[in-house]
């Protein structure tokens, strides 16, 4: 593997800005130091002008592979997401068949090994069946186990109480939740379809997913994994109302982690009468109060990390109706330019960013030697021209659906590399389809 020697970069690691030169041998960072430019390497990349941060870590996509691949797959969605900053991703089991034996999970990490850009890791899925499978996972085998808490793309629910307090007791693995109570929601969703038959407008979704919807379930998973001192992730949290159920401070030590998503944090409810159901998605984008406590409570430390959700379907797909489009959106390549808006707004600093973007999702997972710029470490890196406008056009797009929730709006900083174990995976706007990630190791964090 070359070595490479990036020089004057502006880095953004461990709450701290400075000027760095940084010195990759073997896919890992051999140094980080004021004046480097003397090492031999095979390559050297000016980095003057351009902000040098960890790469960021996605521990929430769909990646559609196996069985819904006229959607996604590994190839092109890995692509998008190292366009887009992402060294390394953690992939959902709502595919087809669902990911809930190892050998379903071993099956991914062979074809990821195959073709993907990015680094990976597989969840093993939770159903109301499949308990021994849990039981037997190991440390390594997977990033955790997802259970669905409520009902969403595919057919995963978990609810029955026995096989919850199963799931909670006896995990090996953190697990991470989907929270939305089902019957709260179907409920709702039997008023509107009485008051408007299937013409439901897309501004009810966040009144049909509710935020009482979401509470219920997330305090009830809150509830059990303090139970059982579980550890418990919560996915993509969407109102006020469900952040008085998490602690502030730091990610290590917690028990009990909060995610929010980047849509959540850019859109609320008043996107709807532009974007309709191709910002569908479940939980639902909520009121802009709820959007502003989402962002506040990033920046205190009580959401501890930041992913995408990336949840493509086709164009054809999202052109039906409030109940037949499907939710979810495409958003792997336009996550990190979608989070330095806020940056430029205010609403986050740069150091938060990158701490909760790869810093606490690595310790959040207990991820070996990934997500710091820190010597002996991967070399999964991003570097940023933080003002570099432009507007995201469909034809840019790389992931397979062909769309954006973004288009038509103007971001101020752009994704100018991205290295992933020291190979420079993306760069000049395009993807280097040699290189190939690999499977991500842990420390185990139950
Ligand atoms: O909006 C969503 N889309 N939420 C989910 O929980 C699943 C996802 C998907 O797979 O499409």
């Amino acid at each position: 593997m070359p070595s490479l020697l990036i020089t004057n970069a502006d880095v953004v690691n461990e709450g701290l800005r400075f000027e760095a030169d940084v010195l990759i041998r073997d896919g890992r960072i051999a140094a980080v130091g004021a004046d480097l430019q003397s090492s031999p390497a095979e390559r050297v990349l000016d980095a003057a002008g351009h902000l040098l941060i960890p790469g960021m870590i996605d521990d929430q996509v769909h990646f559609r592979e196996p069985g819904l691949t006229h959607k996604a797959d590994f190839t092109t969605e890995s692509r998008a997401a190292v366009a887009g900053g992402i060294t390394s991703f953690m992939e959902m089991p709502n595919s087809k068949p669902a990911t809930l034996s190892l050998d379903a999970l071993e099956a991914k990490y062979a074809r990821a090994a195959e073709v993907s850009r990015a680094n990976y890791s597989f969840y093993l899925g939770a159903s109301n069946d499949n308990i021994d499978a849990i039981r037997s996972v190991r440390v390594g085998q997977s990033c955790g186990v997802k259970v669905f808490m409520g009902a969403s793309t595919g057919n995963m629910l978990v609810d029955n109480e026995e096989t919850l307090a199963a799931i909670f007791a006896d995990s090996p693995l953190l697990i991470a939740t989907h929270c939305e109570d089902t019957p709260t929601i179907l409920a709702n969703e039997a008023e509107y379809r009485a008051r408007y038959g299937e013409d439901v407008p897309m501004s009810a979704h966040p009144l049909i997913r509710s935020e009482a919807a979401c509470y219920k379930s997330s305090s009830l998973a809150v509830g059990l994994a303090r139970r059982f001192d579980a550890r418990l992730h919560v996915l993509h949290l969407t109102s006020a109302r469900e952040l008085e159920l998490f602690a502030q401070g730091p990610v290590t030590g917690k028990r009990i982690t909060a995610e929010a998503c980047v849509h959540h944090l850019y859109f609320d409810e008043r996107d709807y009468a532009e974007k309709g159901t191709l910002i569908k998605c479940n939980p639902a984008i909520k009121g802009a109060e709820d959007r502003q406590a989402l962002l506040a409570a990033v920046a205190e430390d009580r959401i501890d990390v930041i992913a995408t959700d990336h949840a493509p379907h086709t164009l054809e797909e999202k052109a039906g109706t409030y109940f037949k489009a499907p939710a979810g959106l495409p958003l792997v390549q336009d996550a990190l330019p979608s989070l330095f808006e806020q940056v430029h707004d205010g609403r986050l600093s740069l150091e938060t960013l990158v701490r909760k973007t790869s810093h606490a999702v690595a310790e959040c997972f207990g991820l070996e030697q990934r997500g710091f710029i820190r010597e002996g470490y991967w070399a999964d890196l991003v570097l940023v021209d933080l003002d570099a406008p432009y507007s995201v056009e469909r034809a840019q797009v790389l992931s397979k659906c062909g769309w954006s929730p973004f288009e038509g709006r103007r971001f101020r900083s752009r994704i100018h590399a991205t290295i992933v174990n020291g190979d420079v995976a993306y760069e000049h706007a395009r993807v280097n389809d040699a290189v190939r990630g690999r499977r991500l190791a842990f420390r185990g964090v139950r």
